[in-house]
């Protein structure tokens, strides 16, 4: 038997391997499709006070290793998820970490509040780095008072987790890391999509209605992996790593890096299966192996011989 579980803050999750907000919509739509309690659990959509219908289409493109995405943060809006997607969460038991956005402050304390008295939520992931909205939180994600101020306020409405999601369009996202653990966070995950583009030739026009968007899947991992590199090198607390996973070893090279969890997002689009896939993939690469629990892969990178530019920023 491989120990697969882990802690972050007090909660006590199955194994290493989550779904990314975004990609999996509410963890409804998929029930048929797999079994999300083979996972650690599902980061939901990023929920707002209010719906929203997001941005015009076209507002998904597929580049030669990833998704441009500018959705805008579509969502029911968190008093429709509260009644009708959560009572059939909770009866099938998967584990919902809520991710949560806003354009105030006040938003994401309003949002968090109600998700609190509703029961059901095991951890909140705090969404400050959308690319593709003004008020996506990118506002928040970019400056390190703005992170300071909102992981502090957010801290104090709930004893639960509280995942800090980060944003690569930041010269130094260690100290966006640093500033949440400083602050209370029990957790960071990053990254996010990094900004993108891609035009047609024929019309001269972006191939997305916001010009830019969030660029994700198998190309943004080089670039995940050596920001995960430098926050697990900054901070104590816990960091999910995402960015292009697709398969057990880009999960495993993550874990490698430092990474005491994943999550899996654009992958979820071509095989909705994928994160029980992965999550088996690394047990059994522990039985292989001879690793009695998980955890001992975790931060397990050999560095001996090489120097790291990264390191003297820190
Ligand atoms: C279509 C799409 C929608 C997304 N929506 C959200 C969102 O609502 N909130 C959020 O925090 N991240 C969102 N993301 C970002 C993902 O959760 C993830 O951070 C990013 O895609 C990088 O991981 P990947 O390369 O495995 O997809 C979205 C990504 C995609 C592709």
């Amino acid at each position: 038997m491989v120990k697969t579980s882990f802690k972050i803050g007090n909660v006590e999750f199955k194994n290493r391997v989550f779904v990314a907000s975004g990609t999996f919509g509410y963890g409804d739509e998929a029930r048929e499709l797999f079994d999300a309690t083979k996972i650690g659990g599902i980061f939901t959509k990023s929920l707002t006070l209010k719906p929203r219908k997001g941005n015009p289409p076209p507002r998904i493109v597929e580049t030669a290793s990833g998704l441009i995405n500018s959705i805008g943060l579509a969502n029911i809006g968190v008093e429709k998820f509260i009644s009708e997607k959560l009572p059939l969460l909770k009866q099938s038991e998967v584990v919902i970490i809520a991710n949560i956005a806003g354009g105030t402050i006040d938003e994401y304390c309003k949002v968090l509040e109600k998700l609190e008295s509703a029961n059901g939520i095991t951890a909140y992931e705090i969404n400050i780095s959308c690319p593709n909205v003004k008020e996506g939180g990118l506002n928040f994600g970019t400056d390190l008072k703005a992170t300071a101020e909102i992981t502090k306020i957010v801290r104090r409405l709930t004893s639960k987790p509280i995942i800090l999601k980060l944003t690569p369009n930041v010269t130094r996202v260690s100290e966006f890391a640093k500033v949440a653990e400083s602050e209370g966070a029990d957790a960071v995950s990053l990254i996010n999509t990094l900004v993108g583009m891609a035009v047609n030739v024929k019309t001269r026009k972006p191939k997305i209605s916001t010009v830019t968007g969030g660029l994700s899947g198998p190309a943004i991992k080089p670039v995940a992996l050596a920001k995960v590199y430098e926050v697990v090198n900054a901070v104590k607390i816990p960091v999910f790593g995402i960015g292009g996973i697709a398969n057990t070893n880009d999960a495993l090279e993550f874990l490698i890096v430092g990474a005491k969890a994943v999550q899996i997002g654009t992958a979820n689009f071509i095989n909705p299966n994928i994160s029980v896939s992965i999550a088996n993939g690394i047990e059994k690469f522990c039985l292989d192996n001879g690793i009695a629990d998980v955890g001992m892969i975790v931060g397990t990178l050999d560095t001996t011989g090489n120097e790291s530019v990264l390191k003297s920023w820190l």
